[in-house]
């Protein structure tokens, strides 16, 4: 061996593996937690009742630990033998009872030094704590794995000025005075519960409260807890949490189970939020909202969010998972439930149909993009090196689709006995993907996936999105339609072959001039009865459907709602696509025929080579017919405002360069832009038209059918200051000044602002000063602030000197999460065309902003790492400055492991 090849096996990153799953040597039944709260110094003294797993090989006890200082180990009350092996706390000789033994660990650690936000932190002066995935052993040692399930009892003691609230999970039981000002609460939690859903939380806050009864006549607590400050903003969320409480009952029979449910608002944060059980920490993000501070989406946000933590509860926290490659288990479902949610209080069809769009084009920016990248892997992963990095866009939103399938193939009813089965048998339980797929199959005994189950399967172990490519065929004669499907998945890192995927695809077939028609689908057994929809379900590499009784060509209209995760690829010309997005009877679809249609439009001017989009006087990027589509949306009363907002939206730069195997983000952005443009101008009237509808006077709601009023007469403002900006007109800048000032709530204001600094109108700086001048003091504003100036257009080159230039700023902190998140990842993944410069300058700043939150915040740190994740797709010159930057960051010698996973697997 060379002295290379040595060094090269030390530094081999540790990767986990599925494969090597093995139960836990120990059980650990109770934890009798005890905390002297101290930021710089806090005392953990643990007392646990551990056994031995008699299914288990015999083994010693390893506990798990991290930036612990361990000051005593007892076993029965004894001093034990221990030693310390890679940070593992090493425990032999133990007692062979099978009662097991009292095991008590004394350690200390420093709350105020944690900027890693992982165990136990201070945010602004008061104590939280964040466990998922391994921080649990940040606060103590322990079996930190998931499938180790134990009831906790916790004891907080601390300053009492300082920190007069002490929470913890389950019901507080006593709590009472110490000397020197001190006091002290006990809380126990009846359920068991894995390391990673413990909390607690200690500091200077005050609860909005409300008392509910559930419907089966149990009383509860709930409480939202934020800084004194902000209880006018808690009541959205109160209301979201009563809301999440009544829809899981309904929906599928799911009960509160706590006396006491809390959500507490912390404004240090790595993630949304975290379901700890009856304790559950938000960022300020998802709970705080008013309407002075936030936004149309803002108000959302929290509703889903505050839904999600709860869903948790049974979908996470009651049946919870075997190992962290089941991670998708409880948030793939838990999204699912979610989305549901959401749909299911916006109302309207067309109200849940705009919210499966928004769903839909998160899920094909940014998942297919992961999909198609270095960071590929399935919805239940196969080996990591860093758990942290796998709290991805695939685990939680393609994990949903795949939930949602399951959902399409066995029906409503068919999904909710599915789950019901799931907690008859495994309610307390740590289970497997595998352990929910069954249950829904085995309670639909008849269904496709039951009959199909090893196939369907593939969703979870095989990672890569299907590529679906549909022909249609007309038989005039036989008066018979065929539509052939093939499908392909490419190879992903790890997994060059690919088998097949259980794809089901939601078909109708239209006339000519747009009238649905009846489908009459043949079988082995004859022909099926007359329906207006099918769902056909693909399990081959190719298979053919044909309908009877089709007189002339159809028009199909394929993967209705997005019932698959997949591309779709039909060679659909300009007419079909027009009829689709007139007449339609699926929303979604019918939004997609639009997308479709632009998407070509696009791309054929981004591939013309020499710019004729930039070069022109009047670039012509669309043609007369596909507006004039448009301009009937714009002009249709029935249609839902939310909607025609969509459908007026061109498909984003990042799900343009998603389509493409070479990028230059430059020519895309131009081209977009000149697309942009023309429908400023060639809608004109109809975007003022728009505006003048949709001038609410009414209260302030936040619900869908408002914000959707306010969403488009945002855009027609939005083109009208774009279009001022080409004829130097000043009357749309200076209305949207003045209702910069003057409106009444967020989303009118910073729609407002928006418009003008998107337009690069004098009038932006101002307003911009002002904007600042009025929220100073409102930490969630000035992030919309940091934002907006990091994601406006480059004008001249200068937009990466701006965001140096805030960087700077007194506002500015990039410890963080929020404040960091607002501005570097706003300019690096929402600003594609200031970010990638020729001179790589953006790149540079990026290598720079992921070495400084390294020292900081490796999670924060690595979710940065990602924005170069496509660099290979990249044309020269921007190409060969990435991967500069890349190898500037793999060459730093401090790297923690989750940045060094991303760059290393980037760089294969
Ligand atoms: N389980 C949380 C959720 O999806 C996610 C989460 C919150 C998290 N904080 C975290 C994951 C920190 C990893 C690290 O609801
Ligand atoms: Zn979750």
């Amino acid at each position: 061996m060379t002295d290379n090849t040595l060094i090269a096996a030390a530094v081999e990153p540790s990767v986990v593996r599925r494969q090597d799953y093995l139960p836990p040597a120990f059980w650990i039944d109770t934890v009798d937690l005890c905390f002297d709260l101290e930021p710089a110094k806090t005392r953990v003294l643990n007392k646990m009742r551990v056994r031995r797993n008699p299914a288990a090989p015999e083994q010693p006890l390893r506990l798990h630990g991290e930036a612990l200082n361990l000051a005593r180990v007892l076993v029965n009350g004894q001093g034990a033998s221990f030693k310390l092996e890679d940070g593992l706390l090493v425990l032999s000789n133990l007692p062979d009872d099978e009662a097991g033994f009292d095991l008590e660990i004394f350690t200390t650690c420093q709350p105020d030094k944690n900027t890693l936000l992982s165990g136990l932190f201070v945010s602004q002066g008061t104590f939280f704590t964040q466990c998922e995935a391994e921080g649990f052993r940040r606060i103590t040692y322990f079996l930190d794995r998931p499938d180790v399930m134990s009831v906790y009892t916790v004891t907080l003691r601390a300053d009492k000025a300082a920190y007069p609230v002490l929470l913890s999970n389950g019901n507080l039981v006593e709590q009472g005075e110490l000397e020197g000002g001190r006091h002290y609460a006990k809380w126990h939690d009846p359920f068991r519960k894995p390391s990673y859903l413990f909390a607690l939380v200690a500091g200077q806050l005050v609860a909005r409260e409300q008392h509910i009864k559930a419907r089966n006549g149990c009383e509860h607590l709930l409480q939202v807890y934020v800084r004194p400050g902000d209880l006018e903003k808690t009541e959205h969320a109160m209301q979201s949490l009563i809301a999440s409480i009544a829809w899981d009952e309904t929906r599928f029979g799911l009960h509160l189970d706590l006396e006491r449910f809390m959500i507490v608002a912390t404004s240090d944060f790595n993630m949304g939020a975290m379901e700890n059980k009856g304790l559950n920490i938000f960022n300020t993000k998802y709970v705080l909202a008013n309407q002075a501070t936030a936004t149309d989406t803002d108000f959302s946000n929290v509703e889903s969010v505050v839904g999600h933590e709860y869903f948790h509860n049974w979908t996470g926290n009651r049946i919870t998972c075997r190992d962290w490659f089941q991670l998708s288990l409880k948030e793939g479902l838990t999204v699912f439930r979610d989305q549901e949610f959401s749909m299911d209080m916006a109302g309207s069809d067309s109200a849940r149909a705009v919210k499966r769009i928004e769903d839909v084009r998160l899920l094909r920016t940014v998942q297919f993009a992961e999909d198609a990248g270095p960071m590929a892997h399935p919805v239940r992963p196969d080996s990591y090196q860093e758990i942290n990095n796998f709290y991805t866009v695939t685990i939680y939103e393609k994990g949903a689709e795949v939930v949602r399938m399951m959902h399409t193939l066995v029906g409503e009813a068919g999904f909710r006995k599915g789950v019901s089965l799931y907690f008859e048998r495994h309610d307390g339980q740590a289970v497997t993907c595998d352990d929910f797929a069954q249950a829904i199959a085995d309670a639909n005994p008849e269904s496709e996936l039951a009959r199909l189950l090893p196939q369907f399967k593939r969703w979870y172990s095989q990672a890569g999105t299907p590529h679906v490519y549909a022909v249609g065929q007309h038989d005039a004669a036989a008066q018979t339609y065929t539509l052939t499907f093939t499908q392909k998945i490419k190879p992903t890192p790890g997994q060059p072959d690919k088998q097949p995927a259980v794809i089901p695809l939601r078909v109708a077939l239209f006339s000519a001039s747009g009238q649905p028609l009846q489908l009459q689908l043949q079988s082995a057994e004859g022909i099926e009865p007359a329906a207006s929809e099918h769902t056909l379900v693909l399990h081959d590499s190719l298979q053919a459907f044909t309908f009877a009784n089709v007189p002339e060509a159809p028009i199909p209209s394929i993967l209705r709602g997005f019932s698959a995760p997949v591309v779709l690829h039909q060679n659909l010309g300009d007419e079909a696509l027009e009829v689709l997005l007139e007449h339609d009877s699926d929303p979604f679809n019918r939004w997609e025929a639009g997308q479709q249609w632009a998407q070509r439009l696009l791309l054929a001017a981004i591939g013309a080579g020499d710019a004729s989009a930039e070069a022109a006087p009047t670039p012509t990027v669309l043609p007369e017919r596909f507006i004039d589509a448009l301009r009937q949306v714009l002009r249709d009363p029935q249609l839902d405002a939310a909607f025609q907002d969509l459908m007026l939206t061109l498909p984003s730069e990042a799900y343009l360069a998603e389509q493409l195997d070479v990028v230059d983000p430059q020519r895309i952005h131009q081209v977009r832009q000149a697309a942009q443009r023309q429908l400023a101008r060639a809608l004109a009237p109809e975007w003022q038209a728009v505006w003048e509808a949709h001038q609410d006077t009414g209260a302030y709601r936040p619900d869908a059918q408002s914000a959707g009023r306010r969403a488009l007469a945002a855009k027609a403002l939005f083109m009208l200051c774009l279009l001022a900006a080409e004829t130097g007109d000043a009357v749309w800048p200076g209305k949207a000044y003045q209702r910069f000032k003057d409106a009444g709530n967020m989303t009118d204001r910073l729609n407002a602002l928006t418009a003008l600094v998107h337009a690069g109108h004098p009038l932006a700086e101002p307003a911009l000063t002002r904007f600042h001048q009025l929220f100073k003091n409102e930490a969630l504003v000035l992030d919309k602030w940091f934002q907006l100036q990091a994601s406006a257009p480059d004008a001249g080159g200068r937009g990466l000197h701006k965001v140096q230039q805030l960087m700077q700023h007194a506002d500015f902190n990039l410890k963080n999460p929020n404040r960091a998140r607002s501005l570097i990842f706003a300019f690096t993944n929402a600003n594609p065309a200031a970010f990638h410069r020729e001179d790589g300058a953006g790149y540079q700043f990026w290598a720079d902003q992921v070495i400084a939150l390294n020292a900081i915040n490796a999670q924060v740190a690595a979710r940065l790492a990602r924005a170069l994740d496509a660099w290979r797709k990249l044309d020269e010159p921007f190409r060969h400055h990435a991967e500069a930057a890349l190898r500037r960051v793999a060459a730093q010698d401090k790297l923690s492991k989750d940045v060094r996973e991303i760059i290393e697997k980037a760089l294969v």
